[in-house]
């Protein structure tokens, strides 16, 4: 089977290199000349925890091919896949603008019967907005017999663990219109799902569909929780009991629960925003999911509201160590990150930041420039620190050493974005410490 996978990003690439290892015969395309001329040199553009190894066996086994040029490969394929990125516009609307230029290389290119495969993350009915420009485009050609399907085929993996979301997903979804389509699916899925065929065929618009009503769900429950971790806070209860309680129901479960410092990265943010934009221009209102945002926002405030509050509106020249930039951790993507909110609300105060992160630097470095000091580890970030602010639980934070720190630091604080210390704990080192939906 050959297939070309255009985009290489987190998607197309983690996707491209699974392909791969199945045995597939996988050409990813970029437009980005210095990133291909990296991966044919073994660089792997993003941090993910076993793409390098899986991208560099397979491009040496002769599976996995890297090009700028997709008509030069195009004929060559019984399937395309879009995989490139879906940004919002400024009014929240998912820029179709790459997507569109890929169709149109197609349309102009194609020469073979192809199936074309959206695995970026479109509003519904972006498949058929693909299918019928590139109908068109073989119609003014004179290639009208030619045949030509779409389908819709979103992906779920996460940041941090894509590479094993790939290979074991709890599902696959895909939306098909032809038996053909159905049946180059069904080959392609089906080395993943060996034991128990999980790929769940529908119609194009509800696969669509089912990718925005997924992340929209994931993010309602974040959104839930810390909107009743900040009630926590007033009342006097404890938001990691009720976050137990509550996640015991075998009705609700528990992933998904934890309150935190507002959601970030590529998806969830704009994935919401597209999903009210798409409601909107078929006039509906999306209550629910609009309060999930406005939740999120206000949530992404809260590490600077209670640093300033500590302060008491003071933090004019203060010196505050953060810890984490990624918008996740096992991430070097810095995408809408809640650190980069806390950064620009404390840079704004006049206080000085001085940032560490295991992986994404580097990225942040895009955002910030020579904005904030980058700390060559956490120890270094916290030296001289009024505060330590964790926005990011990667766990090499998780069990510092508190006797350091306490030396080290200016002023023993602690603002834990997402509840990973104990305040007992760091209460025998002297430390004043802040979570979140805690007393
Ligand atoms: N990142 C995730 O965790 C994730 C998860 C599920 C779905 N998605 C969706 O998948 C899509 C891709 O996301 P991503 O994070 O991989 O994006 P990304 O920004 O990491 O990668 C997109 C790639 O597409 C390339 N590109 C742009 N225009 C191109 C063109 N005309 N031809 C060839 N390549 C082109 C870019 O150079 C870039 O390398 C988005 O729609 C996103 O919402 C992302």
């Amino acid at each position: 089977m050959k297939i070309a996978v255009v985009g290489t990003g987190y998607v197309g690439l983690v996707s491209g290199a699974c392909f791969a290892e199945m045995g597939v015969d996988v050409t990813c395309v970029d437009i980005d000349q210095e990133k291909i001329e990296g991966l044919k040199k073994g660089g792997i553009p993003i941090y993910e925890p076993g793409l390098k190894s899986l991208v560099t066996r397979n491009y040496e086994a002769g599976r996995l091919h890297f090009t700028t040029d997709l008509p030069s490969v195009l004929n060559d394929m019984q399937m395309v896949f879009i995989s490139v990125g879906t940004p919002s516009d400024d009014d929240g609307t998912a820029d179709l603008s790459q997507v569109e230029t890929v169709a149109n290389t197609i349309a102009d290119h194609m020469m073979v019967p192809l199936l074309v495969v959206t695995k970026s993350t479109v509003p519904v009915g972006t498949s058929f907005r693909v299918r019928d420009l590139v109908r068109k485009r073989l119609d003014e050609r004179g290639l009208n017999d030619l045949t030509f399907d779409v389908a819709s085929n979103p992906e779920f993996l996460k940041e941090g663990a894509a590479v094993n979301d790939f290979m074991s997903p709890d599902r696959v979804v895909v939306g098909v219109e032809t038996e053909h389509a159905k049946e180059l699916m069904t080959r392609l899925y089906r080395p993943f799902l060996l034991n128990n065929f999980r790929v769940i065929f529908m119609d194009i618009l509800s696969s669509e569909m089912t990718k925005y009503a997924s992340n929209a769900m994931l993010a309602t429950r974040i959104s839930f929780m810390n909107d009743i971790a900040n009630l926590c806070e007033r009342v006097g209860a404890d938001v990691n009991m009720v976050r137990r309680g509550v996640g015991s129901d075998s009705r609700i479960g528990r992933s998904f629960l934890y309150p935190g410092c507002g959601y970030g990265g590529s998806c969830f943010p704009k994935d919401i925003r597209a999903l009210i934009k798409t409601a909107e221009d078929f006039g509906y209102e999306m209550r629910v999911i609009k309060a999930v945002e406005e939740e999120n926002d206000r949530q992404k405030e809260i590490l600077f509201e209670k640093l300033n509050s500590h302060f008491d509106d003071a933090i004019k020249g203060k010196n505050v160590a953060v810890w984490g930039l990624s918008f996740k951790p096992e991430t070097d993507d810095v995408r809408e990150a809640p650190s980069l909110t806390l950064i620009h609300s404390l840079l704004s105060a006049g206080a000085a930041v001085r940032a560490y992160d295991p992986a994404a630097m580097e990225e942040a470095r895009h955002y910030l420039g020579d904005s904030i000091y980058y700390a060559n580890d956490i120890y270094d970030a916290a030296d001289g620190a009024d505060a330590l602010i964790v926005p990011t639980e990667w766990k090499e934070f998780r069990l510092p050493n508190w006797s350091i720190l306490s030396k080290i630091m200016n002023t023993r604080l602690v603002i834990d974005g997402r509840n990973i210390y104990n305040r007992e704990e760091l209460a025998s080192h002297g430390f004043d410490y802040r979570g979140i939906g805690q007393k």
